[in-house]
């Protein structure tokens, strides 16, 4: 079973680098909006919502309502991240339930995109969706801090947001908070029992901030998700075990199901059947990232 899902990934893998560079020899060029050319991606993409239609949690026809929505955001709003990711986010916060107040927080919204499909899976969970974002884009970012410089990139109004969820998603299970990481979620721990994270800014420095507000609060069997983990340096952020020990946690059980996202969890679950199709290697040590864990 965990073979055939670890072909039917890798089988994925290479039907996307295939269509990859007849995309973007032939196609991309002709197409003028960044939204055009999210579309044409998406036939190639789309696919990796699979795993959804074929999860036994909900009634298949809910699984189809939820699908057409996904697909509808998709068409219309601008977002950074693939149908892969998010089908894998679903299955792994589909194992249960919310309880006691237990919240999800997203740590970097942009246009609203992923804050719209999670809006939608927090409705159905029970759980509340804490959304927070500068609306600023990334923080600047310092020499020694990039190995690609994304500051400023991103910037999107709150009201952007706002409009995205009212049009596409859940609204009323959302609560949003604007500001910089450091003054928000690393100023004070997350004051409602964390479910799960979402990470999404870029960056280490950012990545630490959000865990300083997180952690503190994440319940036993609460699940971290980082979509940032092709960026070297946030990966070997995450996998220093020091990161965690300042937390007072173990290293968590690491899958990486897509080359960005990766799963961090912190008690083994036997229900858990995300293929770790790429490997979690540490690379270089970079003596920077002991700023970051100050
Ligand atoms: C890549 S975008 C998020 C994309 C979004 N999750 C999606 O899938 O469409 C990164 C977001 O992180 C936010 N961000 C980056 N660094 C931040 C920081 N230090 N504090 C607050 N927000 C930050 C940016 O404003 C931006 O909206």
């Amino acid at each position: 079973m965990r073979r055939d899902r670890l072909k039917a990934s890798l089988a994925r893998r290479v039907v996307e680098s295939c269509l990859r560079y007849p995309y973007v020899w032939w196609i991309r060029p002709h197409i003028r909006t960044e939204i055009g050319k999210q579309r044409v991606r998406q036939v190639a993409f789309g696919w990796g919502y699979a795993p959804i239609l074929v999860s036994r949690f909900l009634t298949l026809r809910d699984r189809v309502r939820i699908l057409a929505r996904f697909l509808r955001i998709d068409w219309n709003v601008l977002h950074a991240h693939r149908p892969a990711e998010i089908a894998s986010i679903f299955r792994v916060l589909s194992s249960r339930f919310s309880k006691n107040d237990e919240i999800m927080v997203e740590a970097g919204c942009w246009q609203g995109g992923s804050s719209a499909k999670f809006s939608i899976l927090c409705k159905v969970l029970g759980l509340r969706l804490h959304v927070y974002d500068s609306f600023l884009g990334v923080h600047e970012m310092g020499e020694d801090e990039w190995e690609h410089d994304f500051s400023g990139q991103y910037a999107a109004a709150e009201d952007v947001l706002k409009e995205t969820l009212r049009k596409y998603g859940e609204p009323d299970v959302c609560e949003i908070h604007k500001g910089w990481f450091r003054d928000t979620l690393a100023a004070r721990p997350v004051s409602f029992p964390v479910r799960a994270a979402y990470i999404d800014c870029d960056t280490a420095q950012g990545t630490l901030e959000v865990l300083q507000g997180v952690m503190p609060s994440l319940v036993p069997d609460g699940i971290v998700f980082s979509q940032d983990t092709h960026l070297p340096m946030v990966r070997e952020l995450l996998a220093d075990p020091d990161t965690w020990h300042r937390f007072g946690k173990n290293p968590p059980l690491i899958k990486r199901p897509c080359t960005k996202l990766a799963v961090f969890r912190f008690s083994g679950d036997p229900g858990e059947r995300l293929p770790a199709t790429v490997s979690f290697m540490s690379t270089r040590p970079n003596p920077t990232r002991k700023r970051y864990l100050g």
